[in-house]
């Protein structure tokens, strides 16, 4: 995928442009002056920019400013006039990547959106882009992290079927996409499925489809989703769920690529790639019944157990930090960051909800700061508790030495790392223990 912003006032290239970028399979907004793009720019993620340089409203040069403010890896492109040459230049110098001078033809056009497009695209596959997380780039660097990432990798290169395991929360569905998005690249369709919200007959239909005359409502045919998904990703969630006697069907399509529609006659070979996602205990239910032993292994060739928060070490104040800034820009807020009380409490969280939860109670204190610092009150009675809950309170001391430790264990015991989040100096930090 490929997200392109398209500014000029001149509404029939506009209109053109757009459908070239359309044509190409990438996604498209457009603005016809300086403010609206700015506002475009800051509710939507956008890779690359077409630029014309002379807005009604704003000087080019001072936009490429604003637009690296709101995303400093947006690449833009000028759209100057032939008498325009050395303001191509300055903006080259401003951080443009290259221009077009008007008149010209849209092969020409489409050059540019195609190389950088697909330059772009190889840089977030070597990791180097980090904005886009739905498609593609997870963030994290703690070992257990980069044990996953690497699975991930290892993952999209083979066709065998996909298991993903892990709290909610914890990124399932964001590393199904990212499997699907590095093997299938910018073909192919990624189709989720909820696996427990229909009841069996209805889920068989919706997942395999019908031939006319199935039954008394199938006045004519209908793809289910397996066709739908022909050619990408069939993303199963809370495969735990999906009723015991469709599962055989599953197998089927799993080992031979082959299903048939309800009241169907004839095999339909499909060529997909089968992600299924769970948070719960599939041994367990396999104990009980409720899933097919031989399913279970089909899909688990290839295990990725994605690990929760708590024991992601520093990643969950990267992650912090990435929220608030990505939440900022949505919001429109400018912020001052968190403040040093603020990051110890989030290392000390034990995050239930995960990432999911994270982001919300981000989120939350977003929305209603005052002060330019984020406080995350919204933590301090939940910790408090969990930790009155767990043993008599502590003198101040050894709650103090408590917390330090788990900072240290969050950051894998690098006692600089701890200090610098406790804001205090290594040596206290020693004497403290
Ligand atoms: N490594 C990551 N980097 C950035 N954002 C992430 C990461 N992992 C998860 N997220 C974000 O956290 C939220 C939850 O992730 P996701 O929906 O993939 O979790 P899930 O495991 O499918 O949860 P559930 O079991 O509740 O469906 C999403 O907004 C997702 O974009
Ligand atoms: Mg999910």
């Amino acid at each position: 995928m490929g997200a392109v912003l398209i500014v000029d006032d001149q509404e029939d290239l506009r209109f053109s442009l757009a459908k070239v970028v359309e044509k190409q399979g990438y996604c498209v907004t457009t603005a016809a002056n300086g403010k609206d793009a700015l506002d475009a720019l800051r509710s939507t993620l956008v890779d690359l920019v077409f630029l014309d340089i002379g807005l009604p409203d704003a000087d080019g040069i001072e936009l490429i400013g604003a637009i690296k403010e709101i995303g400093d890896d947006i690449d833009i492109v000028m759209l100057t006039g032939i008498n325009e040459a050395k303001t191509a230049v300055a903006s080259l110098r401003a951080g443009a990547v290259d221009y077009i001078v008007k008149p010209f033809d849209l092969i020409e056009f489409k050059a540019i959106l195609n190389r950088i497009l697909q330059t772009r695209l190889m840089r977030k596959k070597a990791g180097l882009l980090h904005r886009e997380i739905g498609v593609g780039t997870i963030l994290g660097t703690s070992p257990p992290m980069l044990r996953v990432k690497e699975a991930i990798e290892m993952a999209a290169q083979v066709d065998s079927a996909i298991l993903i395991t892990g709290e909610t929360g914890t990124g399932k569905e964001l590393a199904a996409r990212a499997i699907h998005e590095s093997r299938t690249g910018q073909n192919g369709v990624f189709v989720k499925v909820d696996c427990g919200t229909l009841s069996s007959n209805l889920m068989e239909s919706e997942l395999f489809g019908y031939d006319k005359g199935a039954f008394t409502d199938a006045r004519s045919e209908k793809k289910g989703l397996v066709e739908v998904a022909n050619g990408g990703t069939l993303f199963l969630d809370e495969i735990g769920n999906l009723p015991i006697d469709l599962q055989p069907k599953l197998l089927r399509l799993i080992e031979e690529s082959t299903f048939r529609r309800v009241g169907g006659l004839k095999d339909i070979q499909v060529k997909i790639r089968i992600i299924a996602a769970t948070n719960a205990e599939l041994e367990e239910q396999i104990d009980q019944g409720k899933f097919r032993e031989d399913l279970y292994y089909r899909l688990n060739v290839v295990p990725i157990a994605l690990p929760p928060l708590r024991d992601r070490g520093e990643d969950v104040l990267l992650l912090a930090d990435f929220f608030l800034q990505e939440l900022q820009r949505e919001l429109k807020k400018n912020l001052q960051g968190f403040t040093p009380e603020a990051r110890i409490k989030i290392v000390q969280h034990d995050w239930p909800g995960n990432i999911r939860e994270l982001r919300n109670i981000i989120e939350r204190e977003v929305i209603f700061n005052k002060s330019g610092w984020l406080a995350m009150s919204g933590l301090t009675f939940e910790s408090q508790m969990t930790a009155m809950k767990k043993e008599p309170l502590p003198s101040l001391k050894e709650m103090e030495r408590q917390y330090i430790k788990k900072v240290l264990n969050a950051v894998n015991n690098n006692k600089s790392k701890a200090a610098r989040i406790l804001g205090i100096s290594r040596t206290t930090l020693r004497d403290s223990l």
